[in-house]
């Protein structure tokens, strides 16, 4: 059997360099991908035994998405990808009365309009070759919503629909697409989103004392999540499956959680969510408690 080419996007860090790495230990041909040259300089070092090149990559830029897909086509002789990982994303925590515009548009562009823009590019390929399948990185929140996260949730929502839309399109001509929905992981991901949370609890935000404990709530769920070898794992699993389900929730256990909101009258879920993200009145009219240090 041929080697199997996969490229991966975001994979500098996380979910990604984890994914790149172990599919390169299973044999595969890896295009690790991602726009911190030294990063990428660094995970190149570390897999230096492996079949596992790096390429810049940037989903926001089109640019850099045509020269990725230039030097895949150069490097393969024009046999293009059998496997594509769309996994670049991060989060945000933001009150939507108040998000700028700046933030909003960055997580539509990164988490939304790239990755059908990375997707447009190496499709032809394998929709030509009549084989292929695209794993697209969603997560829980692709399929229930957060209060403070209801951009980043948007973006889930988005790549949930185009997964699907995706999955029935390129169905007839050979290629699978799955979702993998991760919960929370130990990655980047936890300081991205907070580091952003900052921004919106000045003494000006009517929301500073729940984004506060919000952000406390976001570190404490990261401190007892497991790592990305997880979702690494899952992908790989995936990809050994002849015929793969439309999506897959890692860990599994989350999949109840998704179920038990799906199942709960929606004023019960709110409340539970408000509760535990500070949203209500006590909350809101207390001091804004600083985040833990570290
Ligand atoms: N960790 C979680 O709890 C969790 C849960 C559910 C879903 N997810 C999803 O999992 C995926 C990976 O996240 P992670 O947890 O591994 O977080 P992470 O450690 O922050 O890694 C995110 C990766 O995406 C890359 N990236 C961001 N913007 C990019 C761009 N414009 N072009 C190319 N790469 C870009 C980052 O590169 P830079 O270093 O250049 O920014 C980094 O390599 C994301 O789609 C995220 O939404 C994560």
């Amino acid at each position: 059997m041929t080697q199997q080419i996969v490229l991966v996007t975001g994979a500098t860090g996380g979910i990604g360099r984890e994914t790149a790495l172990l599919l390169a230990r299973l044999g595969y041909r890896v295009f690790a991908t991602g726009r911190k040259a030294e990063l990428l300089e660094r995970l190149g070092r570390e897999a230096a035994d492996l079949a596992l090149e790096t390429l810049a990559l940037d989903v926001n830029d089109a640019d850099s998405i045509a020269a990725a897909g230039a030097e895949v086509e150069r490097r393969t002789d024009g046999r293009g990808l059998d496997v594509l990982v769309n996994n670049a994303g991060f989060g945000l925590i933001a009150p939507l009365e108040t998000i700028a515009e700046a933030d909003l548009r960055g997580q539509l562009e990164t988490n939304v309009v790239g990755l059908v823009r990375v997707t447009q590019q190496f499709v032809p390929a394998m929709r030509r070759r009549g084989s292929g399948r695209i794993v697209n990185v969603s997560s829980v929140v692709g399929r229930m919503v957060l209060p403070f996260q209801g951009v980043y949730c948007a973006t889930k929502h988005a790549v949930e629909a185009l997964s699907d839309a995706l999955r029935m399109e390129l169905g007839p001509f050979g290629v699978r697409v799955t979702l993998v929905e991760p919960g929370p992981i130990k990655t980047r991901f936890a300081e991205t989103s907070t580091g952003s949370a900052a921004r919106y609890r000045g003494p000006e935000s009517p929301y500073a004392p729940a984004v506060a404990l919000y952000e406390r709530t976001v570190r404490a769920w990261d401190a007892s999540s497991p790592g990305p070898a997880i979702v690494a794992r899952k992908i790989a699993k995936v990809l050994r499956r002849k015929r793969p389900r439309a999506r897959y929730v890692v860990p599994g256990r989350f999949g109840a959680a998704i179920w038990a909101v799906r199942l709960t009258p929606t004023r019960w879920v709110d409340a539970i969510f408000r509760r535990n993200v500070g949203l209500t009145p006590q909350v809101l009219a207390g001091p804004v408690e600083p985040p833990p240090t570290g």
